[in-house]
């Protein structure tokens, strides 16, 4: 298990989404939707078959904080298993399917 770590990690006040200024609601307008990683690389990610990727949920999509992995790596031939680190009343993953076509997400 490895946690997915921002470059620049986010504050409360980042997270805060009732204020249009906040990053999270500035992010959330960027198209990009990309938080830079300060890892992207596991040594066991070539032979795992199943990749369990958890995120908060942000606006009923599984958040982009986990985008910058997702588009380092190739899951041709995996099986994504997405979840939300936190129990929302229910979440999207159009995102995470668009950014992975070679895989099989559950
Ligand atoms: C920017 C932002 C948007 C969120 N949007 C949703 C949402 O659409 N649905 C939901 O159930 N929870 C939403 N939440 C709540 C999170 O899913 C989560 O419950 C909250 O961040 C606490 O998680 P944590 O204890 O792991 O930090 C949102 C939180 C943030 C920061």
């Amino acid at each position: 298990m490895h946690e997915l770590l921002p470059i620049d990690p986010y504050t409360n006040e980042d997270l805060d989404y009732l204020d249009s200024d906040s990053r999270v609601s500035q992010e959330r307008n960027d198209p990009n939707h990309l938080t830079e990683l300060i890892n992207v690389d596991f040594s066991e990610f070539s032979e795992s078959d199943y990749i369990f990727i958890g995120a908060p949920v942000w606006w009923g999509e599984l958040s982009w904080v986990i985008n910058d992995f997702v588009i380092s790596n190739d899951f041709t031939n995996k099986t994504i298993i997405p979840f939300a680190a936190a129990s929302p009343s229910n979440f999207f993953i159009d995102e995470l399917e668009d950014l992975t076509p070679e895989a099989n997400v559950l």
